[in-house]
């Protein structure tokens, strides 16, 4: 079953094509990373998946229930408590109380914030766990479809790995699709099953590698080893690590 389909999508801002027919599938139990140069478009096409931007051109067929995005910048509510930004993620949701609490507790355990920060209003956070309140607010409604744009790089390496563990053990086996925006190659050959390469100027999708095995079984070895491939052999991906303005800055 196909849960996201992008057919020749194309976009304009300010008079200028930002995108232009791309097309994109994503099926059930699937992650697809959608990589390329900084400013190629790959927000905007995530937001137009995502139905919060409506694409100048071409289709979006949804075949998901419920999904949920996980933006860059955590985008909480200032004045709201870590369990009421959590809860935020439940307000399509008719439950009890009891249920209501049960789940946000879980949720916020899986990102690893700890009880005496679930009181804690966003200003009293750090980066790295206002990100990982972001991310249970995704979590808690138990959604279909993932959206993610770069949604790790406020954490630390370790953290950062405990995430994208998260991701794969929320996808694998559930029958859930994600798309995942990242700079990272390593952390695209660790969630993803297939890789897509957005060319430069949004101009279509230019390559979709998949990925050999699974995700969370693939060894640190491979994937380094994967990595150095990719990046050497193919010139898009070196397109991609030399636009990394986070190794620019
Ligand atoms: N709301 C907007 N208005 C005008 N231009 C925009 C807007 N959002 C993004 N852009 C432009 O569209 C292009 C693609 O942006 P974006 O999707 O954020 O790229 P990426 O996520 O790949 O870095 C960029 O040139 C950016 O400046
Ligand atoms: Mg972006």
């Amino acid at each position: 079953m196909t849960l996201l389909r992008l057919n020749a999508v194309g976009h304009v801002f300010l008079g200028r094509a930002v995108l232009e027919n791309v097309s994109l599938h994503v099926d059930a139990g699937e992650m697809v990373a959608l990589v390329g140069p900084s400013g190629c478009g790959k927000s905007t096409l995530a937001q137009i998946a995502a139905g919060l931007i409506a694409p100048r051109h071409g289709q979006v067929t949804r075949g998901y229930g419920r999904s949920a995005f996980v933006f860059q910048e955590p985008r909480l509510l200032p004045w709201a408590t870590v369990e009421a930004n959590v809860a935020l993620g439940l307000s399509a949701h008719a439950l009890a109380r009891s249920e209501r609490n049960t789940r946000i507790a879980a949720a916020c355990h899986q990102v690893s914030l700890e009880e005496g920060d679930w009181h804690k209003f966003p200003s009293q956070l750090s980066g790295g766990m206002r990100q990982r309140t972001a991310l249970a607010r995704a979590l808690v409604g138990d959604p279909d479809f993932l959206y993610f744009d770069e949604p790790f790089t406020a954490l630390d390496a370790a953290l950062r790995r405990r995430m994208q563990d998260l991701v794969v053990s929320t996808v694998s086996n559930s029958g859930k699709g994600g798309l995942f925006i990242t700079h990272d190659i390593h952390e695209a050959l660790r969630i993803c099953h297939r890789i897509a390469v957005l060319d430069r100027s949004g101009h279509g999708i230019l390559d979709c590698v998949a990925v050999a095995g699974m995700p969370g079984s693939r060894s640190d070895e491979m994937i380094f080893e994967t990595a150095r491939r990719l990046v050497s052999d193919h010139p898009l991906f070196a397109v991609v690590d030399e636009h990394d303005e986070r190794r620019l800055a």
